[in-house]
């Protein structure tokens, strides 16, 4: 009997692809009605017998009086009427349900692009916990670079997939294993993990600036290309978001004040670093004065910048190599500089210097292929 009933909804399927096969919309159509959605009242299956295997009577009131179950009047699932004994009464059948893909809540992530840069949604920037330490929503670009589980560098999130960071980083230059680097974002402490917040990565491409001179430090800047290990690069949140490129030779006047984030590890070891993020104000300086005698002469290249804060104050030491000297212009944190070096700490008339990040546009774009974000776009246009 069971055999007979498959075979015959069997050779049912058969007959009627045979005849719909005009469309595969209508085929599509076919399909879902032979099984139960919702209430069944769509359902055109051909299932004749009740839940309690008893052969259903033909419809007197429905079109060609067959006798498959049906669900003509809003019941809980399709029936039929049976026969028992003398009686005829309705019973239910039980019909397969439709598989309905539950909708993925997994929206495609957010992310960061060349017109949504250098916002932050923590927007105190004096006065925040502890002095000087910052909540890293503050400072969303800031990248911690770990050579193994050691930490290396600070560097900015310029885009979802490249990281900026200072060349003097990389103490083997080209010959770095990029196997071994790994790169974190919304990171507040570099010994803690902050597994609500933190996005960890690891580098898939490196490049160093090819005239980077480790006696000088020009041009010390590099980038990295990072790889989540779900194959994404970096995920648009409260802590991690992408700075600003200010446009291709953009100055600020001398005096102005930027910010310099970092968790102060590692150029001043003598400093009391807690190893939490800190950020400090430095107002940027001329390179007039900067290039003096009395500041660092001739050390000071075109491709630096120095800045610091007013008083010679411990802060300005705060960065790491390879952290964002960043500056605000018209609501938005633009990139002006990457933490490249110093004369020892809090030492009058010995700024930290800086990589002129607006002299190298053309490079980082030609590098990382994404012209869009290295226009400076966002900069206010005069
Ligand atoms: C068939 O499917 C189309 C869309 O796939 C839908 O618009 C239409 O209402 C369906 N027809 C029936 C009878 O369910
Ligand atoms: C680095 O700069 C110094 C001073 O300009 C120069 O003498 C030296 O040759 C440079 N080194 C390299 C590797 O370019
Ligand atoms: C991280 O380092 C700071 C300062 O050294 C220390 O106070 C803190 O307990 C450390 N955190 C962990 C998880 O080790």
């Amino acid at each position: 009997m069971n055999l007979f009933v498959i075979l015959a909804v069997l050779t049912a399927v058969c007959l009627n692809v045979a005849f719909s096969r005009r469309s595969s919309r209508k085929h599509r159509n076919y399909s879902r009605e032979m099984c139960q959605a919702g209430d069944g009242s769509t359902y055109k299956g051909y299932v004749s017998k009740s839940a309690y295997g008893h052969r259903c009577l033909r419809w007197r009131f429905l079109e060609n009086h067959h006798n498959y179950c049906r669900n003509p009047d809003q019941s809980l699932m399709p029936w039929c009427y049976v026969r028992r004994g003398r009686k005829i009464v309705r019973e239910d059948c039980r019909i397969p349900k439709c598989f309905t893909p539950t909708p993925t809540p997994t929206p495609s992530p957010a992310v960061d692009t060349e017109v949504t840069c250098g916002e932050r949604s923590e927007r105190r920037m004096n006065k925040v916990v502890g002095g000087s330490f910052t909540p890293i929503d503050s400072h969303p670009w800031v990248a911690a670079i770990y050579n193994r589980k050691r930490f290396l560098c600070g560097g900015s999130l310029i885009a979802p997939c490249w990281v900026l960071t200072a060349a003097h980083c990389f103490e083997k230059g080209d010959a770095t294993n990029i196997r071994i680097l790994s790169v974190y974002l919304g990171k507040t402490a570099i010994n803690e993990t902050d597994a609500e917040r933190e996005q960890s990565f690891t580098v898939e491409k490196f490049i160093i600036h090819q005239r980077f001179n480790a006696s000088t430090y020009d041009n010390d800047i590099a980038l990295l290309k990072i790889k989540g290990s779900n194959g994404r690069c970096a995920v648009k949140s409260a802590s991690a978001r992408t700075v600003c490129l200010p446009p291709s030779h953009t100055q600020l006047p001398a005096g102005f004040q930027c910010s310099v984030a970092g968790f102060g590890k590692e150029r001043f070891s003598a400093w009391d670093y807690s190893q939490y993020l800190k950020k400090a104000e430095v107002n940027l300086i001329s390179q007039t004065d900067c290039t003096s005698k009395s500041y660092y002469g001739d050390l000071i290249t075109k491709n630096m910048i120095c800045a610091g804060s007013p008083d010679w104050s411990t802060d300005a030491c705060s960065g790491d190599s390879g952290g964002p000297l960043v500056c605000e212009v018209s609501g938005r944190m633009f990139l002006f500089g990457v933490v490249s070096w110093g004369e020892n700490c809090a030492m009058k008339n010995k700024p930290g210097v800086y990589t002129q990040i607006t002299n190298y546009n053309k490079w980082i774009a030609a590098n990382t292929e994404l012209s869009d974000y290295t226009q400076g776009k966002m900069y206010p246009q005069k």
